[in-house]
């Protein structure tokens, strides 16, 4: 497209003020705009300022709504966890973490990775998850790819970090980066696209969502499947509690023949903030807590607990296939729509306004809403804390205080030991779970100061 035509492109569309600044700019940075402004759907998203208030998501009328069938804790048959191990040792899984958020609700200056987590050795979210796929690596004798997603907002500082950490002993070609796409944000009153810097949109990550359309565009997804890796085991960067790739899971999923297993964590109180995994017009689909009403959020089942009680903590088996029928053609995902405080270029006044009220429209593609697409799926309940310790808030719930108590409970269980004062945790390389735990400390241990339990 030539200059001309890019102007009078955005005119069509009633956003010619990005080119207030242009004259400004040098030739090194017009070239870099135009390519940006090129690269915008503007029609996409004059449709999406049209719905900015549509109710957030369209929920199916309540009888179109069911409870999910969902698998116990208790209930995983013995045959489970072989058939996992043989896919590990047959080098048929990858690991996949998302982490280009930009965590702005804990308040961390650097990617959400970074964030020193372990409550003994201050070992960061990343080196604990890294540790987790050496750890499978070891024990089933393969490379586990681990494929960490990052965005514009976290790629640089995450990909310096493994090379400053020597890959947490992994292998270098083990680990593949990969980045999401962005999205622009619109002002919130007139529907224009918010600029960072004269010559510079504003853009954000374009939600976890955009993890399938990067694999699939990016390549990787064609790569993973020409080494033969079947399934690919997801979860979020901010849980340091997550078995990664569970074999007894990965089994699970194979033997169900699902395209799709999620885990689910049993709600105890109706209305804590976590999504919903149900049956949406008779397919597996999680609806977000804000989008259910509080009398189903409440809603009891004749047995007395909650019927809508399978929360989501965002750990998923996704099938190769699957994931490439889903990332062409017609299937691609939609935006959810969010308004945002979001700090912007004023061309008018040539200074940066940090707004106290909603501005902006953000936009974001969710994970989740690839599950109605599976034609099998499988979920399965786990145990909470076991599994699940989310770090979101600076402080008080998800925080980093109650994720380290969760870390430390945990430790105690799997080593057998009644809660004690001092704080204790399991480095990934001492032990993946509990019955590896026991076996590698003494009968009379019984720690007096903190203590971190690592590889020898
Ligand atoms: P959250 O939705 O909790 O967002 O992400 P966040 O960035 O961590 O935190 P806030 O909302 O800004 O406080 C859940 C997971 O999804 C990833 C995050 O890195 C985290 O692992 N994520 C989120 C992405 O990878 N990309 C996105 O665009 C959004």
């Amino acid at each position: 497209m030539t200059l001309s035509e890019l102007k009078a492109h955005y005119a069509s569309h009633g956003q010619s003020h990005v080119f207030a600044g242009w004259d400004t700019l040098s030739d090194k940075q017009r070239s870099a705009f135009q390519t940006q402004l090129e690269s915008v759907d503007l029609d996409l998203l004059a449709d999406l300022y049209l719905l900015r208030n549509e109710p957030s998501a369209a929920l199916p009328a309540r009888e179109y709504i069911d409870p999910l069938p969902v698998v116990g804790a208790d209930e995983v048959p013995p045959s489970a966890k072989t058939a996992g191990e043989l896919a590990l040792w047959n080098s048929e899984v990858a690991v996949l973490v998302v982490a280009g958020g930009q965590g702005t609700r804990l308040g961390f200056d650097k990617p959400k990775g970074l964030f020193p987590i372990g409550p003994v050795s201050g070992a960061s979210l990343f080196q604990i998850h890294a540790e987790k796929v050496l750890a499978l690596s070891w024990k089933y004798e393969t490379e586990v790819p681990l494929l960490v997603m990052t965005s514009a907002a976290t790629h640089a500082e995450t990909v310096e970090f493994f090379h400053e950490e020597g890959f947490f002993g992994l292998a270098e070609s083990q680990v593949k980066f990969f980045q999401q796409g962005t999205m622009p944000a619109l002002d919130l009153a007139t529907g224009q696209l918010l600029l960072d810097a004269p010559g510079q949109l504003f853009l954000g990550p374009n939600g976890h969502g955009g993890t399938l359309t990067a694999l699939h565009d990016s390549g990787l997804l064609a790569e993973l499947e020409a080494a033969g890796i079947k399934q690919i085991f997801y979860f979020q960067v901010d849980n340091p509690l997550v078995k990664i790739a569970d074999p007894s899971f990965v089994g699970q999923h194979i033997q169900s023949r699902a395209e799709v297993s999620s885990k689910v964590v049993f709600k105890e109180v109706g209305e804590e903030k976590v999504g919903i995994l149900a049956l949406l017009d008779g397919r597996c689909g999680i609806v977000e807590y804000s989008d259910m009403p509080t009398e189903m959020l409440n809603e009891r089942g004749d047995d007395g607990a909650l019927a809508f009680r399978a929360g989501n903590p965002a750990i998923h088996i996704f099938d190769v296939p699957f994931l490439k029928r889903i990332t062409t053609g017609a299937h691609r995902l939609g935006y959810h729509i969010a308004k945002k405080k979001v700090p912007y270029y004023d061309d008018a006044t040539g200074t940066t306004v940090t707004p106290t009220v909603e501005n902006a429209l953000k936009f974001e593609l969710f994970v989740f809403d690839a599950l109605p697409l599976a034609d099998r799926w499988l979920a399965v309940q786990t145990v909470r804390d076991e599994e699940f310790a989310p770090l979101k808030n600076a402080t008080g719930n998800d925080s980093p205080d109650s994720a380290r108590a969760l870390m430390i409970a945990q430790a105690y269980r799997w080593l057998g030991l009644p809660k004690g004062s001092v704080p204790v945790e399991i480095s990934p390389l001492y032990a993946l779970d509990a019955d590896e735990a026991r076996s590698k400390v003494e009968a009379s241990f019984a720690p007096t100061v903190p203590t971190y339990l690592q590889a020898e």
